[in-house]
């Protein structure tokens, strides 16, 4: 389990941009961050993928400590974390993208061999592009790049920050079907959506950030009851 407790964080030392939030990721489920723009939710994806040190607050990775730790050691706990900004590369192919993910262990041929071969099983699509420039990928594509290229270092959790923004809902779909796929497969999500609806029908838990503070949290159930209101009131959309 993925834990944040009480994170106070910010980007000067004067304004605390997280005001003590807390979240819980179980195993093997979808735990959804929704809020308006500007809560905080990504700030909170930074601290936890140590991209961020936070002024107080702790990050339990399994009941290890990851407060702190560098962003580059979070391939090597399990964690994969894409963030909000697009980050493939578009002049190179689709395999080479999806090779860039084997960083950690790039001198060792057979595993980046039977990591891509699994990859591949999991994303047929991508195998049939893999030559393909990743730039000439719609956009949902792209992002289904990220995630393959992720899944070479066989995570045990994803944090997926805005993986569908700016795609058009048929696209976007595409993108939420490969998440609920691979909780199915035994991964772990932790994802920020500003898709309210899809954030709580693809969430087995929701969390709402509000500037910076958590406004409320519970099970997609209990959302799912109340969802109108809370569309209409605490997001104001
Ligand atoms: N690199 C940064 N330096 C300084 N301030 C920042 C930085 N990134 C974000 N902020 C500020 O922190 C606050 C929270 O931003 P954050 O990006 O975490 O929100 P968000 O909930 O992810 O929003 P969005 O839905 O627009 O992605 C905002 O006021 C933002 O202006
Ligand atoms: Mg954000």
């Amino acid at each position: 389990m993925l834990t944040a407790n009480n994170i106070v964080a910010g980007y000067v030392d004067e304004i605390d941009i997280l005001q003590d939030v807390s979240v819980e990721v179980q195993d093997k489920h979808i735990t959804s961050v929704i809020g308006p723009n500007g809560s905080g939710k990504s700030t909170l994806m930074r601290v936890i993928c140590g991209f961020l040190t936070p002024k107080s607050g702790q990050v339990l990775w399994d009941g290890n400590d990851l407060t702190g730790r560098p962003s580059h050691s979070m391939a090597g706990l399990g964690i994969c974390y894409l963030p909000q900004e697009r980050t493939v590369f578009p002049h190179l192919t689709v395999e080479q993208n999806i090779h860039l993910g084997a960083w950690t262990f790039r001198n060792d041929k057979n595993r980046i061999d039977s990591a891509l071969d699994r990859v591949y099983e999991l994303f047929p699509l991508m195998r049939e592009r893999r030559n393909s420039k990743a730039g000439d990928l719609s956009g949902g594509m792209q992002k289904i790049l990220e995630i393959a290229r992720g899944m070479m270092i066989k995570p045990q959790i994803l944090i997926c920050d805005e993986p569908t923004v700016g795609l058009a809902p048929i696209i976007a779909k595409e993108v939420y079907d490969t998440i609920e796929r691979l909780k199915q497969d035994g991964l772990t999500i932790l994802l920020v959506d500003q898709n309210v609806r899809e954030a709580i029908r693809i969430g087995d838990f929701v969390y709402v950030l509000e500037v910076g503070q958590n406004k409320v949290s519970g099970t997609k159930a209990e959302f799912e009851t109340d969802l109108h209101d809370m569309i209409k009131n605490w997001l104001q959309i």
